[in-house]
């Protein structure tokens, strides 16, 4: 398709678009009662149009994380949870058995990889940073572009996909037969003759449900305990929902309103200098049903584009949540920034000009001094860092004839 041939229905669509908007907005401004956060921040933060802009499209208040969601066909017990921890870090769950999802999410390093960007099974890379698992229960949508609707799901690629653990599924089922530990759990808890991929699935992903922050302070503070947080937090605080205007989109119980959003963010030359990435990258655009123009031509992670195939989507990425925030670095989609404190300056300066396609109106610079940008950060890396949730390597079941992982014979 030429870009001509775009042009007429892409004009309509975007006065509809702006008709909607106003009516949205206008409902947001006369019906949404707005959270106490934005009259009384305590910080004597002036009331700056970050803050108005804020107000107008309306937010969720934060919030505890309530109980932990559950889809109706796979309830936690702890027999699931036992067997999905074990799969979870379980090698023999990739193509070459070398890789378990453990591996990419290291409990140790926040259940994200520390590196910019993920690896990916020998003689490949992946492409994105690794999103932690901790939390993961209460995402409505799965990958920084949101392509998955459950966590199932996402598992299903995650063991599957040919940039991450890359196994067939008929030879999945077939290792876990040959476990016999296994097709006694996959019995004692589907009641199945022989254990079955969605099953693992939903032993896996029960896990991670389990896989929840734990003493955050903000939470005491929301529960009503003042000293919860530092001054430095609490200044941080009022300025995330005043005048930096982040809980624009760092809403709600999860911190995020759980949409997507194009911010700017720098490109990561590794894509330009590694010849692996470069074919993760091209891949990815092929594999995620670009057109073969944007295939041609992209040299940007589109995001949301993938799955609606909207120009307007081009660019954005999910709001990720903030909870335990100090554990996963690095940071954004390609893990560009490497401290949370480059985060906020990112956000400090803006988008400068119009250059950067469907950035979000929000960020343009917020004008905060060194201190307040310190409060910010004081915020995310204190006021919103628990206890760190942590598990160690289960021993794993071997095969029927005793072999373990990396002993097959
Ligand atoms: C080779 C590394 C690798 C392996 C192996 C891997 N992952 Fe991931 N995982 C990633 C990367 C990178 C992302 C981000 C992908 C994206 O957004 O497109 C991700 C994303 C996720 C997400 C979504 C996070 C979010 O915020 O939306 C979940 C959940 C997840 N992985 C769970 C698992 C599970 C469970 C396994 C094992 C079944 C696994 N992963 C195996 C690298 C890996
Ligand atoms: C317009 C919506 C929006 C606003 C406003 C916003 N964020 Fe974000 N935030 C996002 C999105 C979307 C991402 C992921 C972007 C990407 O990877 O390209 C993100 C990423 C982050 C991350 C990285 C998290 C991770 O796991 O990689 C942090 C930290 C963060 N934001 C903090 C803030 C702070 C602090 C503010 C206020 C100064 C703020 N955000 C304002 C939408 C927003």
């Amino acid at each position: 398709m030429t870009d001509g041939n775009k042009a007429a229905p892409h004009r309509s669509v975007l006065y509809l678009f702006a008709a909607v908007l106003a009516a949205v907005l206008v409902t947001f401004a006369v019906f949404v009662p707005v959270a106490p956060f934005f009259f009384d921040d305590g910080s004597g933060v002036d009331d700056t149009t970050a803050q108005m802009e804020a107000q107008d499209l309306g937010f969720t208040p934060l919030a505890q994380l309530g109980a932990i969601p559950t889809p109706i066909d796979n309830p936690i017990t702890p027999e699931k949870v036992e067997l999905g921890r074990l799969l979870f870090f379980d090698p023999r769950m990739s193509g070459d058995g070398s890789m378990s999802c453990n591996s990419c999410h290291p409990s140790d390093q926040g259940w994200s990889v520390d590196t910019a960007i993920s690896f990916g099974p020998p003689g490949t890379s992946h492409w994105r940073n690794v999103g932690s698992v901790v939390n993961i229960a209460y995402a409505t949508s799965y990958n920084w572009e949101g392509s998955k609707k459950s966590l199932e799901s996402q598992n299903s690629g995650a063991w599957g996909g040919a940039v991450a653990g890359n196994l067939d599924k008929a030879l999945g089922e077939e290792r876990l037969a040959e476990i016999p530990d296994y097709v006694e759990r996959f019995a004692d808890i589907f009641g199945t003759d022989t254990p079955l991929w969605d099953d693992a699935l939903r032993a896996v992903a029960t896990y991670q449900r389990t896989l929840v922050s734990r003493n955050v302070p903000f939470d005491s503070y929301l529960a009503g305990d003042q000293t919860a947080l530092g001054d430095q937090a609490a200044a941080g605080l009022s300025l995330f929902t005043g005048k930096a205007g982040c809980v624009s989109c760092h809403d709600g119980a999860l911190l995020s309103d759980n949409g997507f959003h194009a911010l700017g963010v720098p490109q990561n030359d590794e894509f330009l200098t590694s010849p692996l990435r470069q074919i993760t990258f091209r891949y990815e655009q092929w594999a995620k049903g670009a057109t073969e123009d944007v295939y041609r031509t992209t040299d940007q992670d589109l995001g949301r584009y993938y799955v609606t195939h909207n120009q307007v989507d081009k660019g954005k990425f999910r709001t990720p949540g903030l909870r335990d925030v100090c554990y996963t670095k690095p940071y954004m989609h390609n893990g560009i920034f490497s401290t949370l404190d480059q985060v906020v300056e990112f956000y400090n300066n803006g988008i400068p000009g119009d250059g950067v396609e469907n950035v979000d109106p929000l960020m343009r610079p917020l004008g905060l001094t060194q201190p307040e940008v310190d409060q910010i950060v004081a915020f995310l890396a204190e006021g919103l860092c628990g206890d760190p949730v942590t598990d160690t390597a289960p021993e794993l079941p071997p095969y029927r004839d005793g072999t373990l992982p990396g002993e097959e014979r």
